[in-house]
């Protein structure tokens, strides 16, 4: 299936590692200009084929200054990922251990990021009828089941879509929330990530508890989801071909969420 992507402008954040860095290898693929964002330029970015662009995200000026120095170089974006999200707030404590820096530190990350940058980007957008991929989680969904700040901050990303959906629709410009389940990244698998820090909490093998993550997060699949999974679903819904999917929610988990 062509995509229909050759030659369109497509920014991704969060594009060094996990996700972000699939969606950018997706959309390459796919014959897009793509220019992948993120503090630092990984091996697996620079070589990807994307132009790579470092900014820090969680500053109030930085998503402005990453959208103005891609147009700058590339022109106006057709398709705005904003994968940046996570970082050390996603530990589990309990609620009176979260202080004030703590909620502001995560909602920096991951809902302003998102937020400034499409402030930034939608003038562009608009010319472009282009499209905004906000990547929430289905922690959004099960608020009460994780680390509260990080899971409240993804439901006002998914809500915060929606409603730019429904002001930016008639302009021509599509919002979609893709919200993944529990994903294969260094989230998990790294040493330092959430994962091994449960693991140490449970007092298992880090191996052991990635084994048994899909079944103990309710995953029916068995299997934790795949970046590149993740990956696909976005680089369809760039296409011309999903014209008509815009404002919705978009799970890709294994079956965890069950509600529908
Ligand atoms: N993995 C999962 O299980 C899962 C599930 C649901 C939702 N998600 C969401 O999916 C997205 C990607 O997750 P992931 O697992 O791929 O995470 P990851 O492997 O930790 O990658 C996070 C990316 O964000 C970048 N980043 C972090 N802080 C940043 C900042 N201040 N400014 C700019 N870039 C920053 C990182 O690059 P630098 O460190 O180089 O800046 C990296 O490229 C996140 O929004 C996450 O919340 C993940």
């Amino acid at each position: 299936m062509d995509l229909q992507l050759t030659g369109r402008t497509a920014l991704v954040t969060g594009a060094s590692r996990g996700i972000g860095l699939a969606v950018v290898q997706a959309l390459v693929a796919e014959g897009a200009n793509v220019i992948g964002s993120a503090r630092t330029v990984s091996p697996e970015l620079a070589d990807s084929g994307a132009h790579a662009i470092t900014a820090d995200l969680a500053t109030p000026d930085g998503p402005g200054e990453l959208v103005h120095a891609t147009v700058a170089a590339h022109g106006d974006i057709d398709v705005l990922v904003n994968c940046a999200g996570g970082g050390d707030a996603t530990d589990l404590r309990a609620f009176f251990d979260y202080d004030d820096a703590l909620w502001h530190k995560t909602f920096d990350l991951n809902f302003y990021s998102a937020l400034r940058t499409c402030r930034a980007a939608i003038p562009g957008l608009i010319r472009r009828h282009g499209l905004i991929v906000n990547i929430s989680s289905v922690g959004a969904r099960l608020p009460h089941n994780g680390p509260v700040p990080y899971n409240t901050a993804k439901a006002a990303l998914t809500a915060f879509s929606k409603a730019l959906a429904e002001e930016y629709g008639d302009q021509g410009v599509r919002v979609a929330t893709v919200a993944p389940g529990p994903t294969r990244t260094p989230v998990w698998t790294a040493p330092d990530g959430i994962g091994a820090a449960l693991a140490a909490a449970q007092g298992i093998s880090h191996d052991d508890l990635l084994a048994g993550l899909a079944a103990a997060s309710g995953i029916r699949s068995g299997q934790l989801v795949e970046p590149e999974q993740v990956a696909s679903l976005v680089a369809y819904l760039a296409s011309p071909l999903a014209a008509s999917m815009t404002g919705q929610e978009y799970l890709v988990d294994g079956g965890l969420i069950k509600t529908i």
